[in-house]
């Protein structure tokens, strides 16, 4: 039983109700806040989980265009899609939002007001792109034009996607509308400045030190060092205020009456959008939302690594601007998950998104489960990572199957036979050595997950079926000594030994894998783990929930976890391979595309020279006069070139297209003015020109008679 009175809120980054979410998104987000909301939950602590649709911004308004449709529309498609789809895969938010419900609206603009009355913003003029035809303000996103990076003519006003570069709209080389294709004019506007520059000393300290002021609030060595490393970058290069209001008819109206027409940024509304639904979530259980936020409550974002400035440098600052709320104790921002070697690409169909996982994977047993497993294995917490089908599959038949599955298959079977599924009695003390070892497992669990390294804890989790499961039953062997001697007691110490790690398994597993844990307990005969999280379960050890009643009746054994990898019923197997070869057909057609640009670029025609800059090159006519072969080379031939008043060395490229003995006697073009290169440990002293094409073949460029060795070409 939980004494503590300490409240836990946990966010989860809102996504944009523009979309479906993909794999990227669970592995980033979603799953390692669940799994921490659940860990949290069933020691008993006060929890609130909270996350919701982001449904403003040029995101939304963007793609309701493209499918010619109502913002609105998109929202209320895509908030009750993510949301169910969250359910199905046991994703437990207490509550989940949206930024567009009345409580949300009033609340981001009584923020706004607060931070308006403590001048922590500043009104400036500014001058900005504006489509006439449309009579509009045109966001960042709204305007395209040519990258001066990359030369890609559909670089948007924030950001080139070819290239990767950040670009402000003014950048853009012939910028356009995107809702009209025309050249927009600037037009004067204002716009209202957060003064982020204001808070830059103790926001730096703060992530530093984890200090503010002479509270300590957070001990600096818990934060991952990808996400501190960003913070610095940020708060070292100078923080600028930032524009906090936009010229655009989507979003919440800037609650001062001369902001008429303008509305918050979408980037100031939507973290207040963990408050707003807090707010819902609590008034819908009779509880004051204020306890979640101020006081000793203690806050942790969990977000993918793009939204790190937002949540460790913007929304603290307006968060301590307004003053009484805590700062977050740590924000475990993941990288990001790749799919099959590449990164996520929903236009180019490069994705697996929840639902139609969910959807592809129907007959699928466990398959909630099957995915959280194998997105938990990958998680991206210190570095990017990949998914890939064939890891999926190995991952669930050896380590779901075969080993966590046939570990509770043969205990349970075992009690059920010798026993007639009824727990025997047995000595709790037995195996002394493996209990200690056990102790020092469960305390190395706890921590790994205090510390949000849960694709470690995972590892540690499944090593109790492993190692204390399946191994030990193999070292008792308790079938051989039932065959000499069924009463001896020894057998109802392994069996119950193993129904306690068995138990253990379905408290352990019941963050990562919910579903699992509770067949796991309907067969154990004991009731789902949320059924604990009301008394808390804060030690394993010398528990009534883990060490079960001599006479206890178990529940019907049950498959857990049916192998892809089978003879018998090929269906899974057929899924994945299904999977597998959309993802491989796709991955070609890619190659060949980007083959065939590599080409393109290759042969495009080439910058204008002037005709200065072209005479600055001393082309003359050489005679190979010697050549030989290069050691530890298959390309390169070391030639001896006569140019009339010298011999140069040359080492040229063609060793895969001439012979040496060939060459003798040859007439070719010198780029005789090329500064000296050292290659492979020899100094070469000019360029053979050498033409080829696209079928890779490739020759020398010779006079067409006979000319003398040092013959100048112009
Ligand atoms: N919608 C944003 C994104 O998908 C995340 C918003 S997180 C919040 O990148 F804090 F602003 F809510
Ligand atoms: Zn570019």
């Amino acid at each position: 039983m939980t004494t503590t009175t300490k409240k836990y809120t946990l966010t989860a980054a809102l996504p944009y109700a523009n979309g479906a979410l993909h794999l990227g998104h669970l592995a980033g987000v979603y799953v390692p806040a669940d799994i921490y909301a659940r860990f949290l939950r069933l020691r008993g602590e006060d929890v609130l989980f909270v996350c919701g649709s982001d449904e403003h911004g040029a995101a939304i308004t963007m793609r309701a265009k493209k499918e010619g449709i109502s913002p609105q529309a998109i929202i209320d498609k895509y908030h009750g899609l993510n949301k169910e789809t969250f359910e199905k895969l046991g994703i437990s938010f207490d509550f989940y939002g949206r930024t567009s419900s009345a409580v949300h609206k009033e609340t981001a603009q009584e923020f706004f007001t607060h931070l308006y009355q403590k001048n922590e913003f500043e009104e400036r003029p500014s001058e900005q792109l504006y489509d006439e035809k449309f009579q509009q303000f045109l966001a960042d996103r709204y305007i395209v034009g040519t990258c001066p990076k990359c030369a890609h003519t559909e670089a948007y006003g924030d950001q080139c996607e070819r290239c990767g570069s950040d670009l402000s709209p003014d950048e853009l080389i012939n910028p356009r509308s995107v809702l009209s294709g025309e050249k927009p004019v600037l037009r004067p506007t204002k716009h209202w400045y957060f003064l982020l520059n204001k808070h830059a000393d103790w926001l730096l300290e703060w992530v530093k030190n984890g200090k503010v002021g002479n509270q300590q609030l957070h001990n600096a060595a818990d934060w991952r060092e990808h996400v501190k490393g960003q913070c610095y970058s940020w708060l070292l290069g100078g923080l600028q205020p930032r524009a906090i209001t936009r010229d655009l008819d989507w979003g919440v109206p800037v609650p001062l009456v001369e902001a008429a027409g303008k509305v918050l940024y979408v980037w100031f509304d939507a973290p207040i959008g963990y408050i707003s639904a807090s707010k819902e979530w609590a008034a819908s259980q009779g509880k004051n939302w204020e306890d979640y936020w101020k006081k000793d409550a203690e806050l942790v974002h969990f977000i993918g690594k793009d939204n790190i400035v937002f949540h460790c440098v913007i929304f603290p600052a307006m968060l301590k601007s307004y003053g009484e709320f805590v700062l977050p104790k740590n924000v475990p921002a993941n990288q990001f998950l790749n799919l099959e070697g590449r990164k996520f690409s929903k236009s180019k169909g490069w994705v697996i998104e929840q639902h139609e996982y969910l959807k592809d994977f129907a007959t699928f047993a466990n398959k909630e489960d099957a995915l959280r497993y194998a997105l938990i294995k990958i998680l991206p917490e210190n570095s990017d990572s990949d998914f890939k089908w064939d890891e999926f599959a190995a991952a669930h038949d050896n380590e779901l199957a075969d080993n966590l599955g046939n570990f509770i298959n043969r205990v349970l079977s075992l009690t059920q036979k010798y026993y007639q599924g009824q727990v025997p009695a047995y000595n709790t003390n037995a195996f002394p050595e493996l209990r200690t070892e056990l102790k020092a497992q469960l305390e190395l669990i706890e921590k790994m997950i205090a510390n949000y390294q849960f694709k470690d804890a995972m590892t540690e989790v499944m090593r109790l079926s492993s190692r204390f499961g399946n191994a030990f039953l193999q070292e008792q062997a308790p079938w051989k000594i039932y065959n000499q001697e069924p009463n001896a007691p020894i057998i109802a110490d392994t069996l119950g030994f193993g129904l306690e790690i068995a138990t253990l398994l379905s408290l352990l597993l019941y963050p990562f894998l919910p579903f699992t844990s509770d067949k796991i307990r309907t067969m154990l005969g004991l009731s789902s783990c949320a059924d604990l999280e009301k008394i808390g379960v804060n030690n394993y050890q010398n528990l009534s929930e883990i060490i079960l009643k001599a006479g206890h009746n178990l529940g019907t054994v049950e498959i857990l976890f049916a192998k892809i990898n089978d003879k018998k019923d090929p269906s899974r197997a057929q899924l994945l391979e299904a999977q597998k070869a959309k993802f491989a057909a796709m991955k070609k057609q890619f190659e060949a595309e980007e083959a065939a640009q590599a080409r393109a670029e290759a042969t495009k025609p080439k910058e204008a020279v002037s005709f200065d800059e072209f005479s600055k090159m001393d082309l003359r006519i050489g005679t190979i006069i010697s050549a030989e072969a290069v050691k530890k080379s298959d390309k390169l031939l070391k030639l001896q070139v006569d140019l009339g008043s010298e011999i140069r060395t040359v080492m040229s490229g063609i060793a895969q297209h001439y012979q040496p003995q060939n060459v003798i006697n040859q007439q070719v073009v010198l780029v005789a003015n090329l500064a000296p290169l050292k290659i492979m440990n020899v100094e070469s002293h000019g360029m053979i020109l050498m033409a080829s094409d696209d079928t890779g073949k490739m020759c020398f460029v010779s006079p067409t008679i006979a000319i003398s060795s040092g013959a100048i070409v112009k």
